[in-house]
Parts: structure tokens; C-alpha cells; sequence
């Protein structure tokens, strides 16, 4: 079926001016941008975003990571968009990456792997809602 899931290349991306490359990835691959904006995220933004994870850890680094540069904040659309999306991407540790996907090619470690994307059909609903209005995306 056709899906929508949202992405975001973080600043880590951002910073080495990858985000060509990114969006290549997912155009390549039958993704299709239907919305799509530059932002600096707000600590409630990054905090809020991650809420699953504010017990973990790493949290407090994640949402530094996220505040240290500008994102771009997407919505892709495809056929099956949501897993399709995170075989682009890769594992979540660019270590386990294979071969081709964006984490094998840009990311620099667990923490700063250049992109985020939706998990599930819930969160993917939840994740788009949470930054775009209905009248943001263009399909
Ligand atoms: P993301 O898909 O954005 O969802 C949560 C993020 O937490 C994940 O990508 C990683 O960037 C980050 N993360 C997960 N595990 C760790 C870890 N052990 N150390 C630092 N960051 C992590």
C-alpha cells in the first residue's frame, strides 16, 4: 500500500552538506518528498519528539545532538514507505549498516547517524503530526 513516514536528516547531515546526497537516497529508491522543511528543532521540539526515550541513557546526548544544527524535516511517500525508508537508512549503529544505505555511507556513529525515520504506521502517523499540518503536505 501506499505509506507516508516522516524523516529527518539531523545535523550531523546537515553540517557536511550531505543533504542532497540524503534526498537522492530516497528518490533513487521510489520515495517521494511530500513535504519538507529546514528548521532549527526547540529543546521542548527535541525533547518532546524523543519522549519514548527519556529514560534511556543516551537522551540527554540525543536532544544535544539534535539542538547542535539545523534539521530538515521531511514526509516521504511510496509504496510501503515505512520499511522501505528504514532499508534505505540502514541499521540504527552504522556499523551494522549494509552496504549502500545511508548510515553505511554518512553516518559517523550511533549517536550522530545522519537520519531519523518512523518505525511503525502509528508512530510514522504520530511523528508527521507532531511537525507538519495537513495543508504542509503535497502529495
Ligand atoms: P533515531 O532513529 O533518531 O531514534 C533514536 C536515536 O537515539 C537513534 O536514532 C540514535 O541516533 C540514538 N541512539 C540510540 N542508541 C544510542 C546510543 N547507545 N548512544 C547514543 N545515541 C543513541
Amino acid at each position: 500500500a501506499i505509506e507516508r513516514t516522516f524523516s529527518i536528516i539531523k545535523p550531523d547531515a546537515t553540517e557536511r552538506n550531505l543533504t542532497g546526497k540524503i534526498i537522492d537516497k530516497f528518490e533513487s529508491n521510489g520515495l517521494r518528498v511530500v513535504a519538507s522543511k529546514r528548521v532549527k528543532l526547540t529543546r521542548d521540539q527535541a525533547e518532546g519528539f524523543y519522549a519514548v526515550h527519556k529514560e534511556r541513557p543516551f537522551f540527554g546526548e540525543l536532544v544535544e545532538m539534535m539542538l547542535s544544527g539545523p534539521v530538515v524535516l521531511q514526509v516521504l511517500e511510496g509504496e510501503n514507505a515505512i520499511a522501505k525508508n528504514r532499508e534505505i537508512m540502514g541499521a540504527t549503529n552504522p556499523a551494522n549498516a549494509e552496504a549502500g544505505t545511508i548510515r553505511k555511507e554518512f553516518a559517523k556513529s550511533m549517536g550522530e547517524n545522519s537520519v531519523h525515520g518512523s518505525d511503525a504506521p502509528e508512530t510514522a502517523a504520530q511523528e508527521i503530526k507532531y511537525f507538519f499540518k495537513d495543508e504542509e503536505i503535497v502529495g
